[in-house]
């Protein structure tokens, strides 16, 4: 995709997407009886045809390309189709395959996401282990890569935006604080990292909204709204990614579900790191309107 085409995104200029399909290139289940591979961390395609221009959005890359390159030729899409790739965020089980799929798509390819990404990003449970994206920004453009690096909504195409960074300040009350103990190092001192580089997307159909969010370290209510907000749409059709739910309070989990209800979501789709308490609440709450993903889970909004 040409630099020229991903622009700032003025507010409500925003198309509809005329078809959207969303293929779980990796997701941490394989699904029941399948031949996909199932590893920690998230990936989709998201294909999207919109006036007429058709793209193929590589939605985060997986800890591994050798997963997602053997879900991708199962499916049988071609990683060479791929237009342009969006990073969720720094963790390395979004960001780990980036260097085998550039390789696999032999060309340049823009790369899209928080100018905050490479920095250091410490777990407290893991020994303060770097979970962050496990290369340099160097390294990445020897594979091909073009960076576009923005904490702003940036549209990557007609009916599709990134919802940009969404500071603490913006997020509502019960989202403020990140699930896990994550830290940053900043004039030599570890301090509470934020996540301010977790930005998901947000496509404007027919049917309504549709968020894509890869681990929800900003609060998936948040990410809901901000996605309403930036592209002046009102109803939601999905919420789609993991939720980062799985060392929750229970609390946290029930008010999650009932702000999705209130914000009328049509449908949830949850995977990654959700966790089974919460998928077991949406089940309860949003009946057949809520779908677990897998590896090879195709979903067509
Ligand atoms: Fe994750
Ligand atoms: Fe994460």
């Amino acid at each position: 995709m040409l630099r020229a085409e991903l622009h700032r995104v003025e507010k409500n200029n925003f198309g509809k997407a005329d078809d959207l399909t969303i293929y779980t290139l990796l997701d941490d289940y394989a699904g029941y009886e399948t031949t996909f591979y199932g590893q920690h961390g998230i990936s989709f395609l998201i294909d999207v045809a919109a006036g007429n221009m058709r793209r193929r959005i590589l939605f985060d890359t997986g800890q591994s390309g050798k997963s997602i390159l053997h879900n991708v030729e199962r499916m049988g899409l071609n990683p060479k189709e791929i237009d342009t790739i969006f990073l969720s965020h720094c963790h390395y089980d979004h960001t780990g395959g980036l260097a085998e799929i550039l390789k696999a798509v032999d060309r340049e390819v823009t790369v899209v996401a928080h100018p905050k990404i490479f920095r250091r990003n410490l777990v407290e449970k893991k020994d303060f282990r770097h979970v962050g994206i496990p290369y340099t920004k160097e390294e990445i453009e020897k594979y091909g890569a073009k960076w576009i690096l923005d904490a702003q909504p940036r549209k990557l195409m007609e009916s599709v935006t990134t919802t940009g960074e969404i500071p603490k300040e913006e997020r509502v009350d019960f989202e403020k604080e990140v699930t896990l103990g994550l830290y940053t190092v900043e004039d030599g001192k570890m301090v509470k990292d934020d996540m301010l580089d977790d930005m998901s997307l947000a496509i404007k159909t027919r049917e309504g909204l549709v968020v894509v969010s890869g681990c929800s370290h900003a609060g998936i209510v948040s990410i809901t709204k901000k996605s309403k907000q930036v592209t002046g749409s009102h109803e939601v059709k999905a919420v789609i990614g993991g939720y980062h739910l799985i060392d929750a309070e229970d609390e946290r989990i029930e008010k999650t579900v009932k702000n999705l209800k209130e914000l009328e979501v049509k449908e949830i789709y949850t995977g990654h790191c959700t966790g089974l308490r919460a998928e077991c609440k949406f089940l309860k709450e949003f009946g057949g309107r809520f779908e677990k993903l897998h590896s090879g889970k195709v979903l067509r909004l």
